[in-house]
């Protein structure tokens, strides 16, 4: 056992873990060595030697309580049939997904394995090389947010292209959502065999949602995921990020089957103290902002979040992933000023 997992399972810790979204990535001088030398971002989270590398890097460098499998949320649906691209400065680009043939076309699950077979490799390879006591986390995006991206076509503000097509074509929307939930239980089933020991769930757009469509489209399928995958591995915790969904967080924490909430930065920390702390875990949610700011002020941050979550125990992490542009030094500093923490 060691810190990460016993603060899950409700044992007592001396200090919260800690680990970053993103800790793999731009910022790092080492990433971008490494993912020059993959080629594309694809080809980097294809090739498991190279993700592997980029994965232990910030464990290596800072000393997280946890790693993260390098990959991205992307891949099933590249997996799935999707053209996926990465474009410089642009995101993700995607052949969007609206007409019932092409729907039809990207329905056989058991197809991805074959694609995503270097993922399970890099889950296996880093089981034999991370330290006993960093255990890994594997993840998938929320039926939700991959939707959003597969109708969309790209990333887009309000998600307003999906959530149209949500309303205006609700059947096909459906029969996406359903192929995602199915997708993604067969994925994370296999993640957990080659070995991840937690797992986590992205659903960064869940807040273009409005609370009706958030129960049914963000907290039903994810609810799904976590029941189905539990069958099999009822030991395995689930950290879920309904990033931006507001007061909803209300409605994910009456789940018990999710082991631990992700709160996002937007959220009030003593709304999240007094509504969730009592019966959950949680795991946030210092702005990412303040990795770009000067040592002073973001340890006058760092006090704060610290202070208003003090009262039980959480994991400590950002409220999004870290900016290409967040500082080395800052990182370092609040791994440090965490592991000074006692509870
Ligand atoms: O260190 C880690 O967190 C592990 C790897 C990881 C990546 N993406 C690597 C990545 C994880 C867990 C993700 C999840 C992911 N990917 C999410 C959910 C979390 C969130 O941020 O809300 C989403 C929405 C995606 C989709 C995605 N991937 C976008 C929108 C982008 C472009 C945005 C950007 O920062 O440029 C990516 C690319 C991506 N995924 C990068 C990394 C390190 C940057 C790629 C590069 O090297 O150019």
């Amino acid at each position: 056992m060691n810190l990460f997992l016993n603060c899950i399972n409700g044992l007592k810790v001396e200090r919260p873990p800690i680990w970053f979204m993103r800790q793999a990535g731009r910022y790092l001088s080492d990433y971008r060595e490494t993912r020059a030398k993959a080629g594309s971002f694809l080809d980097l989270c294809y090739n498991s030697d190279l993700a592997t590398e980029v994965t232990l890097q910030p464990i290596e460098k800072f000393g997280f309580d946890a790693a993260i499998l390098f990959a991205d949320i992307l891949l099933i649906l590249d997996a799935l049939g999707v053209d996926v691209r990465f474009v410089e400065g642009q995101g993700p680009v995607l052949e969007p997904v609206r007409e019932r043939k092409d729907i039809k076309r990207i329905s056989n699950i058991p197809a991805i394995h074959e694609k995503l077979f270097p993922v399970y490799e890099t889950v296996r390879k880093l089981k034999k090389e991370l330290p006993t006591n960093v255990p890994l986390i594997g993840f998938a995006g929320a039926p939700w947010t991959l939707a959003t991206y597969l109708i969309n076509g790209k990333g887009e503000q309000g998600s307003l292209t999906a959530k149209k097509f949500l309303i205006e074509n609700n059947r096909d929307f459906e029969k996406i959502i359903n192929l995602l939930t199915d997708a993604t239980i067969e994925y994370l089933i296999m993640q957990i065999e080659a070995g991840a020991d937690v797992i986590k769930i992205f659903d960064s757009w869940a807040g273009s949602l409005n609370a009706d469509m958030v129960l049914r489209y963000s907290l039903k399928p994810i609810k799904k995921i976590v029941t189905e995958v539990k069958k099999k591995f009822p030991k395995t915790p689930f950290i879920v990020f309904p990033r931006s969904v507001n007061t909803i967080y209300s409605s994910f924490c009456d789940e018990n089957c999710f082991d631990v909430l992700a709160v996002d930065q937007f959220l009030d920390r003593e709304w999240i103290s007094k509504n969730i702390q009592p019966s959950k875990i949680i795991q946030g949610n210092l702005d990412p902002i303040f990795l770009t700011q000067s040592k002073e002020i973001l340890i006058q941050e760092l006090k704060q979040v610290t202070q208003d979550f003090k009262k039980y125990p959480y994991i400590f992490n950002l409220g999004h992933g870290i900016t290409p542009d967040a500082k080395v030094d800052n990182v370092e500093l609040v791994v440090d000023f965490i592991k000074g923490l006692k509870f």
